[in-house]
């Protein structure tokens, strides 16, 4: 292996070093790489020159990847191609988006703890963020190690969330913020998904939790029961010794597993300084209930 894996804490963030992405990697280095992603969850690559094609390729070997969201919101003007997430601030002019623009209000749902694309039926293997440009104060990314989470709830609460199920949906953690601006066909493009509440991650083998803001209820339990629920896992989960707070640097690339971490945004003086953030999303391989050989009708038919 010719790249260095320097470890933020034993199980989870590593930076690697001595790596430059856009040379394709041989088959035994990217396994070895595979390996350093299933062990620490997230992947920080500093100082990387990557143009759309190389962050294209690169994420590209991890799987098939995702389209953006934006393609079924009305109006909007893509900065990047659709396969980027465009994670800035910066509209089509590549300046701040003014205070009252219905985007920024949109994207200040990143602030939840969320995992991405957990509202669509087969949601996110990994994503890679690669930063253009960061403001001088504020704008961290936090991530959640849903694995030690997991592995920190008691034995009965694990028997508890066993065979649970919960929807997901955009809407859902944009009414969080008071966002509710989706057409009837966002709506209709973007309707909600069941995830299952916790899952084996595996190129690990490892139970994790599986949450985000997006969750709005639980199969089969009284809506106030599961929203408590859903609200308990994640405070749990995000305590601070199951969090790594990364503060961005220009050209660090930033990749994170989905399937068994939270992350969110924190703010920064949006209006002032731009925070120009790029994001590639690998899909993972099957629905969550599938994976976790869950009979998604008989919990359906059983509500
Ligand atoms: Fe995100």
């Amino acid at each position: 292996m010719s790249f260095s894996v320097h470890p933020i804490t034993p199980t989870f963030a590593a930076e690697i070093g001595d790596l430059d992405l856009r040379v394709a990697m041989s088959d035994a280095e990217f396994e070895a790489l595979e390996d350093a992603f299933n062990t620490y969850s997230v992947l920080v690559f500093p100082d990387q020159a990557l143009s759309d094609a190389a962050q294209l390729a690169f994420s590209a070997r991890f799987g098939p990847l995702e389209t953006t969201i934006q393609k079924f919101r009305k109006g909007v003007k893509l900065r990047l191609g659709p396969e980027f997430a465009d994670v800035s601030n910066l509209g089509a002019d590549n300046e701040p988006l003014p205070a009252d623009s219905e985007r920024r209000h949109f994207n200040s749902g990143n602030r939840l703890w969320h995992t991405d694309s957990s509202f669509r039926p087969v949601p996110a293997k990994c994503s890679l963020l690669y930063a253009r440009s960061i403001p001088p104060t504020g704008g961290q990314t936090e991530f959640a190690d849903l694995r030690a989470a997991y592995d920190g709830l008691s034995a009965d609460m694990r028997a508890r969330l066993e065979g649970l199920v919960a929807e997901h949906s955009i809407r859902e953690s944009r009414r969080k913020i008071g966002y509710d601006q989706f057409t009837e066909d966002e709506i209709k493009g973007l309707p909600a998904a069941p995830q299952t509440v916790v899952r084996t991650h595996g190129d690990s083998g490892r139970r994790t939790l599986y949450l985000a803001s997006h969750a709005e209820r639980i199969f089969g339990m009284d809506d106030a029961a599961g929203k408590a629920l859903l609200a308990e896992l994640i405070e749990h989960a995000t305590q601070r010794q199951f969090v790594y707070s990364h503060r961005w640097r220009v050209n660090d690339l930033v990749m994170w597993d989905d399937r068994c971490t939270m992350h969110r945004g924190l703010a920064f003086d949006d209006l002032r300084y731009k925070r120009n953030m790029q994001r590639t999303t690998v899909r993972d391989f099957a629905p969550t209930c599938e994976q976790e050989g869950i009979a998604l009708k008989d919990i359906i038919a059983a509500e």
